[in-house]
């Protein structure tokens, strides 16, 4: 490895990651000198590709998936943040070379939703649809922004509601199916599952959302995905992921170089790339 410092976003697949072009963009900005590859690793080949890349002075990794519950095993420490998302999308190499887990997802999505797009989740009603990790990833940030009540319907119930019983404390979170949900307008509806990848949407009666409302997909494609399409016929504020990955990705920046990113313009240039 060259005496430039060296980072890298792990996952598989991994052809089409963005974090490359982000991380050179805030490294660029912030006149940081550093070089950030995507990395194709399997799970399998997970622990040894760590051990290998620290191992040749390496000073960071992103985790995709689906290495995400992986390296949250892997690693010797984590943050809360981790703890509580049980994933790690974010490595820091710590002083004595002892390897920090963390979770930037959540303070991603909140950051997109609050500063980027002026949404404000205090005293909302936010229905997250999915109860898997990406779910998980989300909650503990999300609690944190004093919403009224988060409800979670997911396609198998029973991981809903466990989900709901393992995060309430003050604010009411409850799960249920699809099928189940109350009869009532949402502030925001949030789609975790990873329906987007089969081209499919969770299937949702017409009244959950009114113009008023916002509808984000964790997911993020060039063109909308099924979810951001559904939502558009009921709010102009139908938003994908993409957001969320750049806010994630100058969280991970800061953790490991010191210094905040301005996001907006790799955002736009994200967005122009894909017009
Ligand atoms: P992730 O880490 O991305 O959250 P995951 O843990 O595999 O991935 O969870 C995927 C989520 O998407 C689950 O909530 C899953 O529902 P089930 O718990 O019933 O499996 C949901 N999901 C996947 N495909 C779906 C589809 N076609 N329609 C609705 N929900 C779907």
């Amino acid at each position: 490895m060259t005496n430039i410092d060296h980072y890298a976003v792990f996952g598989d697949p991994i052809n089409h990651s963005k974090s490359p072009f982000i991380h050179h963009h805030f490294a660029e900005q912030t006149s940081q000198k550093l070089h950030y590859s995507a990395q194709q690793v399997s799970a399998q080949q997970f622990n040894t590709q760590l051990t290998d890349f620290f191992a040749r002075g390496g000073k960071g990794i992103n985790c995709t998936v689906p290495l995400k519950e992986i390296a949250y095993k892997a690693v010797s420490q984590l943050t809360d943040r981790a703890e509580y998302a049980k994933a790690v999308n974010t490595i820091i190499q710590q002083p004595d070379g002892s390897l920090l887990g963390d979770n930037t997802d959540g303070v991603g999505l909140i950051q997109d939703i609050t500063i980027n797009h002026h949404v404000s989740l205090k005293m909302s009603n936010i229905l997250i649809l999915g109860a898997g990790g990406a779910t998980r990833g989300i909650l503990a940030p999300l609690l944190a922004q004093a919403p009224k009540q988060i409800i979670i319907a997911n396609r198998t119930p029973s991981k809903a509601q466990q989900l709901a019983l393992e995060f309430t404390r003050k604010i009411p979170i409850t799960g249920c199916g699809f099928s189940d949900l109350p009869t009532q307008q949402f502030d925001l509806i949030l789609n975790a599952t990873s329906a987007s990848l089969s081209n499919q949407v969770p299937p949702l009666p017409n009244d959950l959302l009114n113009k008023h409302s916002t509808c984000y997909d964790l997911a993020y494609s060039n063109k909308p995905t099924p979810f951001v399409r559904w939502g558009q016929q009921f709010t102009d504020k139908s938003l994908d992921g993409l957001g969320m990955l750049v806010e994630q990705a100058a969280e991970a920046f800061y953790l490991w170089r010191g210094i905040r990113p301005v996001t907006q313009t790799v955002i736009q240039d994200l967005i122009n790339a894909r017009l």
